[in-house]
């Protein structure tokens, strides 16, 4: 196994509905299989010792998907919201979200508020679910607050640093990721992180999410670790 571990993982969980076609069921199905594959990965992500998971839940776009499908995956977000999530407070993990919160259900926004609230003191894992996330979406709130914070002479346009630039995205708390996983064969980002990815080493995975185990996890680990011993620190060399 590798030494050299990333700090943050950030997974574009793809290929549920393949999953479930292949084998004659619906794609709901493969949501459902998807959604408890998710405790499987925490667990081999805690016990390496890395400490930042993002996963790709649903995105903008999402949203013109069947009713059914889309109907289907609120249900998942709810339930595992409701029940997985207090057990992983008694873990200690915080959880973040990062997205839009106001095309959701009342029930479904006030949970998400409640639990980044109940879980804002714990350390020893965070999980960001991006949920209704698209980063063009994200940079463009970004940028609309920025212009009203120039506006009311908060920060000038000189000051707008990369890194005061960053303290505007739904990600401000949290470092970039490392490592970017996505399953399924697809080799392309898709509106997730774009700002956030610009150093990150990818990792594609023809296994679709459903299937995606600690064997896929440990060849993404053992990959980063050999590219990092070969280029060293990438964002040094590229500047
Ligand atoms: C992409 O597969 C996956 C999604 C759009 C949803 C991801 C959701 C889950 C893994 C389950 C629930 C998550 C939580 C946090 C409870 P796809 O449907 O695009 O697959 P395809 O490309 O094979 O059609």
């Amino acid at each position: 196994m590798s030494d050299i571990l990333p700090q943050h993982i950030a997974i574009i969980m793809d290929g549920n509905g393949r999953w479930a076609k292949a084998k004659g069921l619906p794609r709901t199905e493969g949501h459902k299989k998807g959604a408890k594959n998710l405790e499987r990965v925490l667990k081999a992500l805690e016990k390496r010792g890395i400490r930042y998971l993002t996963l790709y839940a649903f995105s903008t776009e999402n949203w013109k998907r069947p009713k059914e499908e889309v109907d289907t995956l609120m249900h998942l977000f709810e339930e595992y919201l409701a029940h997985d999530i207090a057990e992983l407070h008694k873990k200690d993990v915080r959880i973040h979200f990062i997205g839009r919160k106001d095309r959701f259900s009342d029930k479904l926004r006030i949970k998400m508020c409640e639990l980044e609230e109940k879980t804002k003191e714990n350390k020893t894992f965070h999980l960001v679910l991006a949920l209704d996330y698209g980063s063009r979406d994200e940079i463009l709130r970004a940028v609309s607050k920025v212009s009203s914070d120039v506006k009311e002479g908060k920060v000038s346009p000189t000051d707008l640093t990369e890194g005061v630039f960053s303290s505007y995205l739904d990600t401000k708390d949290l470092p970039e990721p490392d490592l970017m996983i996505r399953t399924s064969g697809e080799q392309r980002i898709s509106n997730f992180l774009l700002w956030q990815l610009a150093y990150t080493e990818m990792f594609f995975t023809p296994v679709a999410w459903p299937d995606f185990s600690e064997k896929e996890l440990d060849e993404a680990l053992t990959a980063f670790a050999s590219r990092h011993r070969r280029f060293g620190n990438v964002e040094g060399a590229v500047k």
